[in-house]
């Protein structure tokens, strides 16, 4: 059967791509940041996952606002990116897991998460700059990935305690899988940030402090927080820490290996972690 090994958190900026794309990594305005991942790829390394479940939020490049899906997972080969007008050069296509996909979307409807399921779908920034950070080679070591996307963007977005119960789900159809694989999962974005309107640059190493602690603790005690006081506390775009939620409710008794807090050039503070899963 399978086994999740454990989740990473980390954010998806797409600064991060371009310094990537630069190699800015040794500057000393990103090193720090880029250092944290460094116990990340090693622990990688050591595990060695076989798939990747990348949980994400488009940004309106695979989907818009005409057509928006709660919660929307690939169901394709592989995953093509585009240019979203950032400066990240376009990435070659990832590869994905159709077999698993579709297992995991049978398993989560039969729970009565509704997902989009998607035959083809772009990935945008939220997924490859956290795949670039992780597996700098790429093609090379990257294992194929599934990308989830939870809607950040188009109000009404899910609650935090919708976001644990799918990760919950998403959990057992993972661990129902019959083939004997090891499957990380990725939770992407966040902490704090707002990119736009009065409070445009708000971020709060306060909170983002208090889910950090939390998320491996008590995810429970999350799920009190209402999506309004999630914005006002994070920012109108510190919603993405709903896909945290969504990773972790994937996983059972964690312990945190490793954590950093960063905030680097851009509007948005930077949360890395390693939850790697405890057998109870
Ligand atoms: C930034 C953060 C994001 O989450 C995003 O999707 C785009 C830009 C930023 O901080 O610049
Ligand atoms: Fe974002």
């Amino acid at each position: 059967m399978a086994t999740i090994i454990g989740g990473i958190t980390t954010s998806h900026i797409p600064a991060i791509g371009n310094a990537i794309a630069r190699e800015q990594q040794n500057n000393p305005y990103w090193k720090d940041f880029f250092d944290g991942y460094r116990p990340v790829r090693d622990w990688l390394d050591k595990h060695k996952p076989d798939v990747a479940v990348v949980i994400y939020n488009d940004h309106g490049l695979g989907f818009f606002l005409d057509q928006m899906p709660t919660f929307a997972i690939g169901a394709a080969h592989e995953y093509r990116n585009e240019d979203e007008g950032w400066g990240i050069p376009t990435l070659p296509p990832f590869k994905g897991d159709a077999e698993l996909s579709w297992h995991i979307i049978e398993g989560m409807v039969r729970d009565e998460f509704d997902i989009t399921s998607c035959q083809e779908l772009a990935v945008d920034h939220g997924f490859t700059v956290p795949m670039q950070l992780l597996w700098p080679e790429l093609g090379l070591s990257m294992p194929p990935a599934i990308p989830i996307s939870a809607n950040t963007v188009q109000h009404p977005i899910p609650t935090m305690k919708r976001c644990l119960d799918f990760g919950k789900a998403l959990g057992r159809a993972i661990r129902s899988y019959p083939k004997d694989i090891k499957v990380v999962v990725l939770g992407t974005g966040g902490l704090s940030h707002q990119l736009d309107g009065e409070r445009a640059g708000h971020i709060n190493p306060e909170f983002d402090k208090m889910c950090m602690e939390k998320i491996i603790s008590d995810p429970e005690a999350l799920t009190k927080i209402s999506r309004h006081e999630l914005i006002r506390q994070a920012g109108s775009q510190g919603s993405e820490f709903i896909m945290w939620m969504m990773m972790r409710g994937a996983l059972g008794n964690v312990k945190a290996l490793h954590q950093n807090y960063h905030i680097p050039i851009s509007n948005t503070a930077a949360g890395t972690m390693i939850m790697e899963s405890i057998d109870s």
